[in-house]
């Protein structure tokens, strides 16, 4: 072995390196935590002068990693809307709590491939065991399977391949064909958006998914709901889906969820929940009424790098018919170390090689337990109430009724239009707060997605949105 060149120092440096390194790593990280949550929410980079380092990245002289590793810090730390500032009340993207941190570490440096059981035992057991916890906070049957995935959008994907798969035993090999009409699946036009890339790319096609209307309060209309699948089965249309969404994204509603699984149950059409951000309520006794119909499910999304606020990416998808999910993604594959079709990730999820994302919600559920959770969750729906009061108490209104931690708000009459003052909050750096559609009007949408916000932050957003209006 004399001819074998040594390991390249740069990708795999000696211990000591690495030590002064992930020291190094973790006192930048922290400084510049600190820097963030005192600084501005939004970006203050210039963009052009950015590219033009960037375009310097040849990548034909190595450089030295210590100086990339800070170079990559101090770009994020000017380059991003900063998720984790306590002034972020944005989209479900949440400052990631310390455990899931930790997870990260530890995935990224055994790297277990959670493919299959086979090779990684331990990791695969721990991600059925925090699947079968919350399947059973649920109200899920204890029967019930499920896996991690990247997103809240893959989750949903599963649910409609196994919709698909338990309604015609031949659209494993047929496809879509094998239906006796085209199919239907339905979820209201308050859904999120990813649902048409889902149809799209589950070959049933975006004229498939069939929005329903909401009931003047961004819930989904049953009756409407009921109408819908009745006029499609009477016109030879083949319905699979309903999707009821449990906290809606642009205004953080519920869909009626027992109702919705009545009429699932009546058609003989599998059930999805997607629960995406909303599911975190189940932490929490005082919330999970909010919920209730979700145990009905033949499925349910919850994201934990949502409202349980791991980092990202890390879906959830829960469903009690194990069977089918098999069925769905099952495979043969000689060189796999193990071909258990209960467990075995590549036998019942869409990706293959995985990382072990379902880490990161064991350590911050076993560093938290349901009662942090709990804690957690309601700390950020009274955050929520505060803002209301305090806005309600300055003239402006708040048309969405949701208990979750989403704010729908309308400014007083005579004030500038919505997007206008979104923009000049943004302009103004001091929050962050988004435009949303609720019920066909325009509102600026108001989410509490810091675990750590403070009456002080809210008093600056209240001022921010005040001064824009
Ligand atoms: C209700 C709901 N479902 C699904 C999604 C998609 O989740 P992801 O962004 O993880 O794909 C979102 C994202 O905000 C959501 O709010």
């Amino acid at each position: 072995m004399s001819d074998l060149t040594p390991p390249v120092p740069a990708l795999f440096p000696a211990r000591a390196v690495r030590e002064r390194l992930d020291d190094l790593l973790t006192r930048a990280l922290a400084e510049a935590g600190e820097r963030v949550a005192r600084g501005p929410v939004m970006p203050d980079i210039d963009m052009a002068e950015f590219r033009r380092d960037l375009a310097g990245f040849d990548f034909s002289q190595p450089r030295p990693l210590e100086e990339l590793i800070e170079w990559a810090i101090a770009r994020l730390e000017h380059g991003t809307v900063h998720m984790t500032h306590p002034r972020y009340f944005g989209l479900f993207n949440p400052p990631p709590t310390f455990p899931s941190q930790c997870a990260d570490r530890i995935a990224g440096s055994f790297n277990p491939q959670l493919a299959s059981s086979g090779s990684s035992p331990v990791p695969v057991a721990i991600e059925a065991h925090v699947i079968a916890a919350m399947a059973q906070r649920a109200g899920l049957p204890p029967e019930s399977a499920g896996h991690f995935t990247t997103s809240g959008s893959e989750a949903n994907y599963t649910a409609l391949v196994c919709a698909l798969t338990r309604a015609e035993k031949r659209f494993a090999t047929e496809g879509v064909r094998a239906f006796a009409g085209p199919v239907a699946m339905y979820t209201s036009r308050e859904c999120q958006p990813a649902w048409h890339k889902i149809a799209h790319q589950a070959g049933i096609g975006r004229h498939s998914l069939k929005l329903i209307a909401t009931d003047g309060k961004g819930r989904m209309d049953a009756e409407a709901l009921s109408q819908a699948v009745r006029e499609d089965l009477e016109r030879g249309t083949v319905p699979v889906l309903i999707s009821a969404t449990a906290g809606t994204t642009g205004a953080g509603m519920v869909d009626p969820l027992a109702p919705c699984a009545d009429i699932a149950r009546e058609h003989g059409l599998w059930y999805h929940v997607d629960a995406a951000w909303g599911g975190a309520a189940i932490c929490s006794e005082r919330l999970r009424g909010q919920l209730a119909g979700i145990e009905l499910a033949d499925s349910v999304t919850i994201d934990a790098h949502k409202w349980l606020a791991t980092t990202m990416g890390c879906g959830m998808y829960i469903t009690r018919h194990a069977r089918v999910l098999n069925e769905a993604f099952t495979v043969g594959a000689d060189f796999m170390p193990s071909t258990a079709s209960s467990i075995d990730p590549y036998l019942n999820t869409v990706q293959w090689s995985r990382r072990f994302m379902g880490l990161r919600l064991f350590l911050a559920l076993g560093a938290a337990g349901w009662s942090g959770y709990a804690a957690h969750v309601e700390r950020a729906v009274a955050v929520i109430e505060r803002i209301r009061e305090r806005l309600v108490a300055l003239g402006w209104s708040a048309p969405n009724d949701s208990q979750l931690a989403v704010l729908c708000a309308v400014p007083p009459p005579g004030s500038a239009p919505i997007r206008e003052i979104v923009r000049r909050v943004l302009a103004s750096r001091r929050a962050w707060v988004a435009v949303a559609t609720y019920e066909g009007r325009e509102v600026i949408r108001i989410c509490v997605t810091h675990g750590e916000v403070s009456l002080t932050d809210v008093e600056e957003l209240v001022a921010a949105l005040q001064a824009a209006r």
